[in-house]
Formats: structure tokens, C-alpha cells, sequence
């Protein structure tokens, strides 16, 4: 990549949404060929939309059938609609410390302090119909699900921006599955950031749990935009079903939108998907081991020079973090030195390895080792001097 003074920079940044990098010359393929058809608007479903629904659907261990969206935050928001519909109830939990986007009703509980909204604009009644967990906390999950008439809980097995690309423990997302189960209650993963990323099937494919729905963006449309969509199981996504008989309007969901499904982002989706899909795993596998050879030497190295820094995180989603204290949860990253870490990600960005300010490092299938020897050089070169 490139800025306009012509300084070149190896890319981990792009909100995570560039799994096969810059320009892939299949997704730009892709939507050249479909621009020249007519672009993105057909009004009424396309061939690609059919083509991506099944091509999802065979790589999302949950996706029964999927419907598209135009972001991730539409996602989480029809995702949770369906769920209420479904379970005819109105209360929705979300972990603490995990993003959903923009969502009204989920923009709380993101970054300490948990019991203030992430954002002006959105009035506290908004938060009336939504229940706060904690990641770790067994009994207060068997409690919020028993006093609460639960339609969703909502979380992502791996983290995402911010939240350092941890996986929750995986007692807990058990217990989440376990609890969810027992109570009728819809598990919703968002896989906005996880999804095709972690594995062909995401972070549920890569953890090995199943959800009842996950929400998808950003790769969804091979990371051209208008991306966004919900998956998962028949009985639950048939409530979005417009034709669903022996319905009244307010009995279903509707999640339409004008882009929707629009025949560019799904020309641009299906030709990512595939070819991941075809790839097996490999490019996942490559971008997994990357990461991990990433946090394995950064980690040797903060240790040999007694440095009180980290590299933590999951697969192709690492972080650093500068810290004494062992990092286990989204809940380690508050007490952190967040000046040292963006002195760090600056001088980075200033040495072409272009970052997410205090976020995390976002690792394609088309990088390298040979990029991640230089980062770790740089790295080596930001402390020794
Ligand atoms: C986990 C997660 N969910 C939802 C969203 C929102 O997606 P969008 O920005 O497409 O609305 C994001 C965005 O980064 C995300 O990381």
C-alpha cells in the first residue's frame, strides 16, 4: 500500500476486512466483469446472490440459510430482530467488552466503564431490553438466563478490534452454548471480523462450536463493502422468510435494505469465498501460522530483554500490549499502558508497517514470513534503538 507521497507500507490495518489483501486480482476480476454487466443494482435477486447464499451455506458450520446486508452493524441488529421474533421475547444479553458495531441496543458495555453507553445519542431506554454478562462468570450467566426472558445472547467466540483478538475461554463459551440450549434461548456469534478469517467457517469452525446464528461482514463481500449478512438455522432464519405462510407482517422479521444481496458485492464475496473454499484451509492455515510466528518471536524477544510488553491474540488477529500482568481476557487489555502502545504502533506506521493505532494487527493470506521477520525486526530496532 501506498500513500500519496508515494511511502509504501506493509498493511495490517483495514479494519481486519482485507483477509486476501489489496486488489486481489480474483476480487477485482470479479467486479470488473460484473461493473461491465450492470454494476451492483439489479433491483431483484441475482444469479451471484444464489450463487454466494450456497457458497456460504456449505462453509458456515451454522449457515442452514443466510440472508445479506450492507454491514456488520445491520447484521447484529437483524440477527437479534430474528431472535425476538422467533422466541417472541425482548430481552437480549451481550458480553462485556465485545463490539457489535454501531447497533443501538448493543453500544453499551463495549469499553470501561461497562455501565456507560459507547457513544452521545442513545437514550438509556435503549438499554432497557439488554443484559450485561461477564466473560468468565458461569453463575451470573445461569442467572441472567433464568431471570431474564433471554431472546439472544449475543458475543463473538474471538474478539475483534479491541478486544486484542482473544478467544473466550473455552469453558465459557461451552457454558454459553450449554445455557443457551437448556433455556430456548438464540447464541448468536458475530463473526463480522472471525469470519472465513480464522478458518473457511470462522471462529465456530475454529473453536468447534456451533451457534443457532452468526453474523457476517466485511469478507462476506470480499472486502469491497456493502457487507453484511446473518446465518444459520432454518427454523430460525424462516422467521425473515417474507412469504413465510399463516404470518401477519409484525409476526416476521423484515431485513431488507436497497443493496442488499446487491449483484457487485456479491460477484466480489463470491469470488473471495471460493476461493478460500477451494483452497482447503491453506490460506486460513498460512495466515493462522503467520500470526503465531509473529506473537511466538515478539514474546521471546520482550522476554530476553525483560521488555513489559505481550503479543497476544489468535491466529491471523494478534496484538501487543504493554504489561506485566498475564494477559487472559478482553478484561487484562484497561490496565495496560495504552501511551506506550501507541508510541509503538506510531513509530511502526513511520517504518511502513501500517497498524490500527492500539488495535490489533490484522494478517492477511498474502502476507508473508518475510513481512513478519520485518515487523519483528522493527520492533527490535523501536527498543534497542
Ligand atoms: C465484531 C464486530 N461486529 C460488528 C462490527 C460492525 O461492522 P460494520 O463496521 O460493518 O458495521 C464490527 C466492525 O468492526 C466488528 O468488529
Amino acid at each position: 500500500m501506498w500513500d500519496v507521497d508515494g511511502n509504501k507500507y506493509c498493511d495490517y490495518y483495514n479494519h481486519g476486512a482485507l483477509f486476501l489483501g489489496h486488489a486481489h486480482p480474483v476480487v477485482v476480476k470479479a467486479v470488473q466483469e460484473q461493473m461491465a454487466l450492470g454494476g451492483a443494482m439489479m433491483g431483484d435477486h441475482n444469479e451471484f446472490q444464489i450463487m454466494h447464499s450456497n457458497k456460504v451455506t456449505s462453509m458456515v458450520p451454522c449457515a442452514e440459510e443466510v440472508r445479506f446486508c450492507n454491514s456488520g452493524t445491520e447484521g447484529t441488529m437483524y440477527a437479534i430482530r430474528l431472535a425476538r421474533t422467533y422466541t417472541k421475547r425482548k430481552k437480549v444479553a451481550k458480553v462485556a467488552g465485545h463490539f457489535h458495531g454501531a447497533n443501538d441496543q448493543l453500544y453499551v458495555a463495549v469499553s470501561p466503564p461497562f455501565d456507560k453507553p459507547q457513544t452521545g445519542g442513545v437514550p438509556g431506554e435503549c438499554f432497557t431490553n439488554t443484559v450485561v454478562l461477564y466473560e468468565g462468570d458461569v453463575e451470573g450467566l445461569e442467572k441472567a438466563a433464568k431471570q431474564n426472558d433471554l431472546a439472544a445472547i449475543i458475543c463473538c467466540f474471538v474478539h475483534g478490534s479491541g478486544g486484542g483478538g482473544i478467544q473466550m475461554d473455552i469453558e465459557y463459551i461451552k457454558a454459553l452454548r450449554e445455557v443457551t440450549e437448556e433455556n430456548g434461548i438464540v447464541l448468536i456469534n458475530d463473526e463480522v471480523i472471525t469470519g472465513f478469517r480464522l478458518a473457511p467457517g470462522g471462529a465456530q469452525e475454529y473453536v468447534g462450536l456451533t451457534p443457532d446464528l452468526a453474523v457476517l461482514g466485511k469478507m462476506v463481500s470480499g472486502g469491497i463493502g456493502s457487507a453484511g449478512g446473518f446465518c444459520g438455522k432454518s427454523e430460525i432464519m424462516e422467521m425473515a422468510n417474507p412469504k413465510i405462510p399463516g404470518y401477519e407482517r409484525w409476526e416476521r422479521a423484515t431485513t431488507a435494505g436497497t443493496f442488499s444481496g446487491n449483484s457487485l458485492s456479491m460477484a466480489a464475496g463470491y469470488a473471495a469465498l471460493d476461493l478460500i473454499d477451494k483452497a482447503e484451509g491453506s490460506l486460513n492455515r498460512h495466515a493462522n501460522q503467520l500470526g503465531e510466528k509473529a506473537k511466538k518471536e515478539l514474546n521471546q524477544f520482550f522476554e530476553e530483554e525483560k521488555i513489559k510488553a505481550q503479543a497476544v491474540g489468535t491466529g491471523s488477529m494478534i496484538s501487543v500490549y504493554f504489561t506485566e500482568k498475564p494477559i487472559k481476557s478482553c478484561y487484562d487489555l484497561e490496565a495496560t499502558d495504552k501511551k506506550a502502545l501507541y508510541r509503538y504502533h506510531l513509530w511502526l506506521v513511520t517504518q511502513g508497517v501500517y497498524t490500527l493505532l492500539g488495535k490489533n494487527f490484522y494478517i492477511s493470506a498474502v502476507h508473508t514470513e518475510e513481512d513478519i521477520d520485518y515487523l519483528v525486526e522493527k520492533t527490535r530496532e523501536y527498543f534497542k534503538g
